[in-house]
Formats: C-alpha cells, structure tokens, sequence
C-alpha cells in the first residue's frame, strides 16, 4: 500500500470523490489517467505487478510520462495492488476500507483482448467476465454506487443493419471469443442491482492518438499495417500494393470499418464520468464517418513505402510473394471476423451526454502520422513515450 492511501485511511475524507480505475496501465487506461488528473479528479489505481516492477512503480512511470508530455506536475494516484481474476480483484482489507471511505464511482475499464479461447478458466473469460463479476463484488462491498464499464461496440457480433446502443443480447453471432466475453461482462453490470447508476461505454476499434500519432498496442489498423511493414521488408518493393493485399485477404474495398482515436475515447469517457446527466446509459463511442477498406488499404500502402526500409532484391532472406500471401492469411486470420462492413452504429446517447466533444477526423495524413509512430518504434519494440502535446484540455 502506497504511502498516500497509508494516510488517507487515517483522515477519511469527507466526500467520497475519488474515482477508482482498472486497467490504467494500458493503452486506454493511461490516457484515462492522464484527462482524470489534468481535470483535477483524484484517482485510485487498482494494477498488477508486471515481471518487472511493482504496481506503485508501474503507476508511477504511466503519471511521469505524462508529465513530462503535457509540461505539467500531476498528483500521484493512491495505487492499489490487485488482479481482477482474483475474488474482490485480490484487495486486502486495508485497501478495501480505504475505497469504502474514499470512493463512489468505479470506472472498469481493465481487459483481456485475447480474440480467441473458449475454455471459461483461460482468457478472455478469465479476466473479462470472472473479472467483472470481481470488480462488481468488490463495488458491492466497498458501496460503490456509480459503476462505470468499458465494453466494446462488437459486443452486436456479426450484426448487420443499424445497432440501437440500448441493445445487447440480441440472439447474434459472433466473430470471436472476446466479443463473446464482453456481452456476458456487460450482462452481469446489467444484473448488478446493489449499483445505483451502471453505465457502458462502447468504443469501436481503438487506434492511436490523434495528434501525435502515439499508440502502445498494435492490434487492429496496426495489425494490418505491421504486415505491410514486413511485406515491404521481406519482398521488392513495388511487387504488391495495398489493394492488392486487401483482396488476397478477401475484403472487399467498399466495406466500411470503425476507427476511433484514443485521445477521443478518453476524452468521451473521462467528461461522461463526471457528468451525473450521462449515468445509466449506454454510449456507442463510434466515428459518425467510417473509414472504406479502400482507404485502409492505400494509406497502409502509402505508410510503409514513405517510413519502412524496403529490402533490397539482393538481400538473401529476400521472400516471394507467395511465401508472403500464406503468412499473411494465417496471421490475420484471427481478425478475419472484421472484414467486413461494420453495422451503422446509433450514437444518440453518445450525442445527447457529449455531442460538444468532436470526434476528429481520421484524414489520411493523420493515419498516416500514426503509422508513422508505430514503425518508426518498430511496433512497441523500440521503447517509446508519448511525444509533448501541448494545450491538451481538462475534460
Ligand atoms: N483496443 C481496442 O481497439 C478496443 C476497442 C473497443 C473496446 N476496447 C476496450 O477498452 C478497454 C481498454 O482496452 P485497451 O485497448 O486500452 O487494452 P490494453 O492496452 O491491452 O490494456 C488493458 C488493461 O487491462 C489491464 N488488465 C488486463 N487483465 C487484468 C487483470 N487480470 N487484472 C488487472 N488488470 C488487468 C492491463 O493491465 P496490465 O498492464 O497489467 O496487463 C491493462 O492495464 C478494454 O475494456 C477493451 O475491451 C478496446
């Protein structure tokens, strides 16, 4: 236990206005973090140790980069040590007293994106929906009033047509495992009758920051677009094209996809969090302007041929298009479930809580300086911080 919570535990406070998080260290999660703090709330931490370092180390290192991104001092958050597969997320009794005096809303946002497992003792059942159920529990006994959940607008499966945000299990299929998972998290929050207000936040596919291009998890539009990066780098250039991939993978061009940048959804979340008006209600975080396939696939091609290092025809590891079709189909076969056009996602609830909140375009030149990121950091592997971003408004 952190020396701030140590403290506080003594001197309970007056109002319980703190607001406890899952999931902080993750993509979403920090930028949480991040807008919380900038708009003055004060935060509890529930993080795991990493094989490294300590969960206080690891929050600390998430509040320092953000420092020294935005140029500005940012409170510590009382941290919290806790795993969400484990009965009341694994929190002693002195954490669990510190939350019951300090905290009234909980904003859930922890997840497993593991696409595909259907054993319910292996993720993304594990953490998904056991971990749901533990961090419902751990609202019930800590009288938590206001639960706060980060779903997933692919909770629709394979629907087609327009999805109401009011909707869940609808007798759909579906694409994956971790889609599965989520509608079941999303169904016991729905039951969780102790809960004064429950309220769902539902981001499509989450790319990177708007501004600055940043991003620290490379699924979806990165999972594609690190194939084109190895293509470009393992094949002459110039032997394949974007649209080319896209059909060798069997998309269809004029599909449309749902990207969302993540500085938006965080931005969404952290104003919806505090606004009593939003409470109860289910938001679709969904771009009002889809992206086609089309746009995809050439901003991919364009990406990798202006930041990758193409291979030279006389390099000897030099592999042939075909060696390159069949890698790229069973690698991607595990996103193969989202080619294809996505639903027409309802936003009125979305429009109604923040509608003053724009979400940015996604124009070519701003996937572009994402792409841009996450090769220039070869993917996450070349270690990486958000770059300065200057004016970056409380919520
Ligand atoms: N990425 C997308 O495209 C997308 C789209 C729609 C919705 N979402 C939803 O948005 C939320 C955040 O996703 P993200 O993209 O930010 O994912 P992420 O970067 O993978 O972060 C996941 C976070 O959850 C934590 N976590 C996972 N299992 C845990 C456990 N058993 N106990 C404690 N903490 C645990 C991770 O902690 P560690 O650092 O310790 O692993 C990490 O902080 C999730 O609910 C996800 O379902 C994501």
């Amino acid at each position: 236990m952190n020396a701030a919570l140590k403290d506080s535990i003594r001197r309970p406070s007056d109002s319980r206005e703190s607001i406890l998080l899952t999931g902080g260290t993750g993509l979403l999660g920090s930028y949480l973090v991040r807008d919380l703090l900038l708009a003055g709330r004060s935060l509890a931490l529930i993080v795991r140790r990493d094989r490294k370092r300590s969960p206080e180390s690891r929050v600390d290192a998430v509040v320092r980069q953000w420092e020294d991104a935005t140029d500005t001092e940012l409170p510590r958050p009382v941290v919290l040590a806790g795993d969400l597969t484990k009965p009341l997320c694994g929190l002693d009794e002195e954490s669990r007293a510190w939350v019951r005096w300090n905290c009234s809303t909980l904003l859930n946002n922890a997840a497993s994106l593991t696409f595909r497992g259907s054993d319910p003792q292996a993720e993304p059942w594990l953490t998904n929906v056991a971990g749901t159920q533990h961090v419902l529990d751990l609202a019930h006994d800590t009288e938590i009033e206001h639960f706060h959940h980060v779903s997933t607008a692919y909770v629709c499966g394979l629907r087609s047509g327009r999805v109401a945000e009011q909707d869940l299990d609808q007798g759909q299929e579906f694409g994956n495992d971790y889609e599965r998972s989520k509608v079941e998290a999303e169904k016991r929050v729905r039951e969780a009758d102790h809960l004064a207000t429950a309220t769902v936040y539902r981001p499509s596919i989450i790319v990177g920051d708007s501004r600055t291009g940043y991003t620290s998890t490379y699924h979806g539009f990165f999972a594609g677009l690190r194939l084109g990066h190895t293509l470009l780098t393992r094949v002459v250039k110039g032997s394949t094209s974007g649209p080319a991939l896209l059909s060798l993978l069997g998309v269809n061009q004029s599909d449309r996809k749902n990207f969302v940048p993540v500085d938006w959804v965080s931005a969404m979340i952290a104003h919806a969090v505090q606004t009593p008006e939003a409470r109860g209600r289910t938001l679709h975080l969904t771009h009002p302007d889809p992206l086609s396939m089309h746009t995809v696939g050439s901003v991919i091609q364009e990406a990798v041929e202006t930041f990758s290092d193409a291979a030279s025809p006389d390099d000897p590891d030099l592999c042939d298009e075909e060696w390159f079709a069949d890698n790229l189909r069973s690698q991607l076969d595990v996103y193969q479930s989202y080619f294809r056009n996505d639903p027409d996602f309802d936003r009125h609830n979305t429009i109604s809580v923040a509608g003053h909140i724009p979400c940015p375009a996604l124009d070519r030149q701003t996937l572009l300086r994402m792409s841009r990121f996450a090769i220039e950091t070869d993917f996450g592997r070349r270690s990486h911080s958000p770059p300065k971003t200057a004016g970056v408004a409380a919520v």
